[in-house]
């Protein structure tokens, strides 16, 4: 349990202080993303980086579930290649790497879900400008966290069947 509180602690934080993310620690999670599985090994995956404020209040108007980027320092976009036949599995690799590895440089962040909401990809894709083959598949907003959740497991025995 202890060895692996390094994942436990992972929590969804929406509250986040007046203090920018050091680009350091931008690259550190973009490396962690791109250290995820992938099929076939093909990383189909492109990255957004918006610290820009205008933006970030942009898509916090559009995604209703997104406010907190009125308020978060950094978002960033986990776009595929849609292509890749398994570019959203791919996708959700990386995008569990960054927010674990977040949760690890003292950063608090939350998943922002986007694809498969054809209309809500539409509207991100036109206002972060991704290029043409790539689609959203959704957002992390980062920063320094403004609130403390405890670490949880979720473990449910009745989720497991064995075959022994
Ligand atoms: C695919 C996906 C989409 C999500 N979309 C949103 C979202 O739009 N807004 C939000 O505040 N949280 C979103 N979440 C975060 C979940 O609400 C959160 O992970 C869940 O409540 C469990 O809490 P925890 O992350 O603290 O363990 C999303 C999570 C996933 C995996």
């Amino acid at each position: 349990m202890e060895r692996l509180h390094w994942i436990f602690k992972r929590r969804s934080i929406r509250r986040f202080v007046d203090r920018p993310v050091e680009k350091e620690k931008v690259e550190l999670l973009l490396k962690a993303a791109m250290a995820a599985p992938s099929a076939s090994n093909r990383q189909p995956w492109r990255f957004v980086v918006i610290t820009r404020r205008e933006l970030l209040n942009k898509l916090a108007d559009i995604h209703r579930y997104a406010k907190m980027l009125y308020e978060a320092p950094l978002c960033i976009c986990v776009c595929g290649n849609t292509e890749a036949k398994h570019w959203v599995q791919d996708c959700s690799a990386a995008m569990e790497n960054l927010l674990l590895a977040a949760a690890n440089l003292d950063l608090g962040g939350v998943w922002l879900g986007v694809h498969p909401n054809a209309e809500l990809e539409a509207a991100i894709k036109e206002v972060l400008e991704i290029p043409a083959g790539y689609a959203p598949l959704g957002m992390a907003a980062l920063g320094y966290p403004g609130e403390t959740k405890p670490a949880q497991t979720r473990y449910d025995e009745d989720k497991v069947e064995y075959r022994e």
